[in-house]
């Protein structure tokens, strides 16, 4: 069962290895890491940046969610596929746990959303109703516009205390994991050490939290105009992708029967 899924990965924690997760937005995307052995599959509202070409994730809607989550679902992976509840879509208990339920008629097994202590209330109604939570804290992409752009978390003891206070309420609401994003290594590394769940890091340095998520596109090279400085892709395939398509261009225009 998915809470079963969720809690095994909760258990890597203390038993190990590391917890891998890559976000995903389709199916052979999904399979493809599936295959690979990867533990969780993310469909991430960063779906709005790097497949639908919006310039944030402020733009993306429930109803986009429900079709990515959907053609992920589809690969039926043995890894736990999480949805992302998009930006206004858990403004209270009721409206989380509404929209959390489409998100897993739609295949999600799991759902993920940002912030901490505003959002205890929402996760333990979801997380009551037998959905498996995961949190998101550090730089909220969400919020990129009130913040005026993506900063660096944690670098204050203040700001530590509070990324500590809102993922500990967190966890008493009943995540079975944190995505802390954009947290400086020493404090990512302190609050790993504080949270009884494990924290997925992405752009908080090597081998500091229990695991680690990184956006798909990011890995496999297949968004090149923007690329975080914290990524570190195991494939260039941009360029490959173009040149599949030159090579097409000039065998279609070169066909000498055609003249
Ligand atoms: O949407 C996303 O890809 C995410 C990850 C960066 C954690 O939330
Ligand atoms: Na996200």
């Amino acid at each position: 069962s998915a809470p079963e899924k969720a809690a095994a990965l909760a258990a890597r924690k203390h038993a190990g290895p590391p917890v891998t997760m890559l976000t995903a937005y389709d199916y052979p995307t999904a399979r493809l890491f599936d295959e690979a052995g990867i533990d969780a599959l993310l469909v991430g509202d960063s779906l709005g940046m790097v497949v639908l070409g919006y310039p944030n994730t402020t733009h993306v809607t429930l109803e986009h969610m429900l079709h990515h989550v959907a053609a992920v679902a589809r690969a039926k992976p043995k890894a736990l596929v999480i949805g992302d509840l998009s930006i206004g879509t858990y403004p209270d208990p009721a409206t989380a746990l509404a929209n959390a339920r489409k998100l897993v008629e739609a295949g999600a097994e799991a759902v993920k959303l940002e912030g901490g202590l505003r959002q205890a209330s929402k996760v333990r109604a979801i997380v009551e109703a037998g959905i498996p939570v995961c949190g998101h804290l550090g730089m909220l992409p969400q919020r990129v516009l009130e913040e005026g752009g993506y900063r660096k978390k944690g670098k204050t003891p203040e700001q530590s205390a509070a990324l500590l206070e809102g993922a500990q309420a967190l966890v008493d609401a009943g995540v079975f994991a944190i995505v802390l994003e954009s947290v400086v290594p020493k404090t990512a590394e302190w609050l790993t050490s504080q949270l009884a769940v494990p924290t997925i890091g992405i752009g908080c340095g090597d081998h500091t939290c229990d695991g680690e998520v990184a956006v798909a596109t990011d890995l496999i090279g297949t968004f090149p105009w923007f690329v975080p400085p914290f990524a570190k892709p195991e494939a260039n395939l941009s360029p490959q992708i173009t040149a599949a398509a030159a090579a097409y261009k000039a065998r279609v225009q070169n066909c000498p029967a055609l003249g």
